[in-house]
């Protein structure tokens, strides 16, 4: 029996990275994936192909995720194609990285609205689906930093502890509804956002874990799949280090 069998989830910011990953592992477990991502550019129609194979229903949508109406409106569009909504990743995020004496108003604005915004946009979109069905599971995709900071991430660091914040209200608020919301908070993972970091930089970040290496974006899926199916089901507004033991 695969572990999330006729399951529907949406994963936002699903073409590349972490989201693909857990998109894919989702599918291999015989979920269907609504997936989104800013644009549905060849990158992300080469990611709905690669789940496709797996012979669970998929379909991505664009959608900005850090804007309100165009949230509700991808919702909206997705429980029509759809019928049911089991489960939903909050995993598009960014980062605009500066220590606070240089840091923007728009760097500080465009990380809050992306990362954390957008988590309330798809709660709230999905808020009145779940209370309908009488179920729901929230994944919120912080960060170890949203735990501990992280000097010249002070935008980042916050945005990622307001997804913790969210989680843990919206499991006390829905939690009678049985509707359930976690937190992963990946250490460092490699993928295309970490990629840009120089080589030294990414050597000392991996002698600092103690399983010395970096994660991969599968090792983050798999918690992803524990939370989302029914394996979890005692657990709810808990943030979940996946990180190699850098954080503990
Ligand atoms: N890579 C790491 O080390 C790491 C560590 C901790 C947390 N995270 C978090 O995991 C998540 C995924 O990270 P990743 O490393 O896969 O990043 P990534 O940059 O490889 O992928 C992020 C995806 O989100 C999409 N996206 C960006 N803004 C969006 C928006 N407004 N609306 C919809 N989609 C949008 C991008 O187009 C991209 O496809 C992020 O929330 C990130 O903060 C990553």
């Amino acid at each position: 029996m695969k572990l999330l069998e006729g399951k529907t989830a949406i994963i936002t910011g699903a073409a590349r990275g972490i989201g693909k990953a857990i998109a894919l592992k989702y599918a291999e477990q015989g979920a269907n994936i609504a997936f989104t991502d800013l644009a549905i550019d060849d990158n992300a129609k080469a990611t709905e192909a690669e789940i496709a194979k797996f012979g669970v229903k998929v379909k991505a949508y664009a959608s900005n995720a850090a804007d309100f109406d165009d949230t509700h409106k991808v919702v909206e569009a997705i429980v029509n194609d759809f019928g049911k909504v089991d489960i939903l990743i909050n995993n598009a995020g960014i980062t605009r990285d500066g220590l606070m004496m240089r840091m923007t108003e728009q760097q500080w604005d465009m990380v809050i609205n992306v990362n954390l915004k957008s988590a309330f946009n798809f709660i709230h979109a999905l808020t009145p689906v779940f209370m309908k069905q009488k179920s729901g599971n929230i994944i919120n995709m912080s960060s170890v930093v949203g735990l501990s900071g992280n000097a010249g991430q002070t935008n980042y660091s916050a945005s990622k502890a307001g997804m913790i914040g969210l989680a843990k209200s919206i499991a006390k608020e829905l939690g009678s509804r049985n509707v359930r919301a976690n937190c992963i908070c990946p250490g460092f993972i490699i993928t295309e956002m970490t990629g840009v970091l120089p080589d030294d930089v990414k050597k000392k970040w991996a002698e600092q874990i103690p399983l010395r290496r970096g994660g991969t974006p599968e090792d983050v899926a798999n918690v992803a799949v524990f939370l989302g199916s029914d394996l979890s089901s005692y657990v709810t507004g808990q943030a979940i280090p996946v990180c190699g033991g850098m954080n503990m």
